[in-house]
């Protein structure tokens, strides 16, 4: 065989160190995950119990492609009534996980050679996303001196005649900072003198503890050129419900829409039964939960920074993401992984695996109860770092 089949897009792709951590750390019994954000959580049992009623009830078959009338008209009635954002069906298209929320919304508005700003740190998903529509990822740099606060003074050095967009995320992963309105209102602005979509990504809503949480949608003139990424995933600690919502004006939702009929047809039906029940009925089973969540993140923070060498903003802005700051150690991010994982059978992910600005830090997901989240600090701890 003479040729590669895999597409060259594919072949410039590289892979995470999340992925080496991972295959490192099999077979190693007394491992602490901290490396995965996916919750420890069982969806509440009332979540599951609605899907479940109804699939029994017939709801077993494709849905609309833009997802059940009623499921949408949730997704309507939670941001009116939790944030007092005015949107209506037209503007909401339900779709398979937050992930193809960000995958199609890309796909449907970006042109090859197309520049999207991307916070630097965040999700790494992102630049792949920007990549797959043809589009050229461009890192916008954020620090830890500035608490990773996203700044649009910033974004704009890197505004080019190609910009079509931009990407934020708040509360951020993996650096858990929170955008403040007047953070969102400078966005709005930046967008608006550049004729910018926005791309924001909403996935962490319930976890904002600095500030309470903004939507960009909340900016006034901004729904006309913001895409809302969301989904089920961690707000109702739901991530294999692979379940999400888009909100955009409607000739986008419109675009997305008639591609997605194209890609997987329509959301998965039960999962969007269980969207139903969580975003209509669904807040009181999450209230213990998310109590835990907070407490695991301030305790965990406070104990990472008595661990000599080690640094976290405490109390922590928000997400379940601790991003600790290794420089100190001497160590590169992805030593001091690969010590942790070896010595103390913790795996963590290495920061610059969420954009180079992450070099010289380390993940740790509070994805685990606080216990383990104190053994692994004790862990830490007795290296000699
Ligand atoms: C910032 C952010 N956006 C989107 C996602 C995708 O979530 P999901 O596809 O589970 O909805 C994640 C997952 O970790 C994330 O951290």
């Amino acid at each position: 065989m003479a040729k590669s089949f895999i597409a060259r897009r594919h072949l410039h792709f590289q892979g995470s160190l999340m992925e080496e951590v991972a295959e490192l750390s099999k077979g190693m019994d007394d491992l602490i995950d901290l490396s995965i954000g996916d919750p420890d959580f069982t969806t509440p049992a009332p979540i599951l119990e609605a899907g479940y009623r109804d699939a029994l009830a017939g709801y077993t078959h494709y849905s609309p492609g833009k997802g059940y009338p009623d499921v949408i008209g949730a997704v309507v009635g939670t941001y009116k009534n939790d944030l007092g954002i005015a949107i209506g069906p037209e503007n909401v298209i339900i779709v398979a996980s937050g992930d193809y929320a960000s995958f199609m919304a890309g796909f449907a508005t970006i042109d090859p050679g197309d520049e999207v700003l991307i916070p630097d740190p965040s999700f790494m998903c992102y630049r792949y996303h920007v990549s797959y529509a043809g589009g050229v990822p461009v890192m916008v740099p954020t620090s830890a001196a500035d608490g990773w606060r996203f700044s649009a003074k910033e974004a704009e050095k890197y505004v080019t005649p190609k910009t079509k967009g931009l990407y934020i995320c708040t509360p951020n992963n993996p650096t858990g900072a929170c955008m403040h309105p007047e953070d969102m209102q400078a966005v709005y602005e930046l967008a608006e003198k550049y004729d910018l979509l926005i791309y924001s990504d909403e996935i962490y809503t319930a976890f904002s503890y600095e500030v309470p949480f903004c939507s960009m949608l909340s900016i006034p003139g901004a729904a006309k050129r913001t895409v809302v990424i969301n989904s089920l995933s961690k707000n109702y600690v739901a991530t294999g419900a692979r379940l999400g919502w888009i909100i955009a004006p409607p000739d986008i939702i419109g675009a997305i829409a008639q591609e997605g009929l194209n890609m997987v047809y329509s959301a998965p039906s039960i999962s969007q039964r269980m969207a139903k029940f969580a975003l209509t009925q669904g807040k009181p089973f999450m209230e213990p939960i998310m109590a835990e969540f907070k407490e695991r993140m301030f305790k965990t923070a406070e104990r990472i920074n008595r661990i000599p060498h080690l640094h976290v903003p405490s109390p922590p802005p928000g997400t379940f993401y601790l991003f600790v700051d290794v420089r100190e150690t001497g160590l590169s991010d992805y030593e001091f992984v690969l010590k942790t994982l070896k010595e103390a059978h913790v795996a963590l992910v290495p920061g610059s695996d969420f954009g180079a600005c992450g070099t010289g830090f380390v993940r740790i997901c509070a994805t685990v109860s606080l216990p383990k989240l104190m053994e692994a600090c004790n862990r830490i701890e007795s290296m000699k770092l």
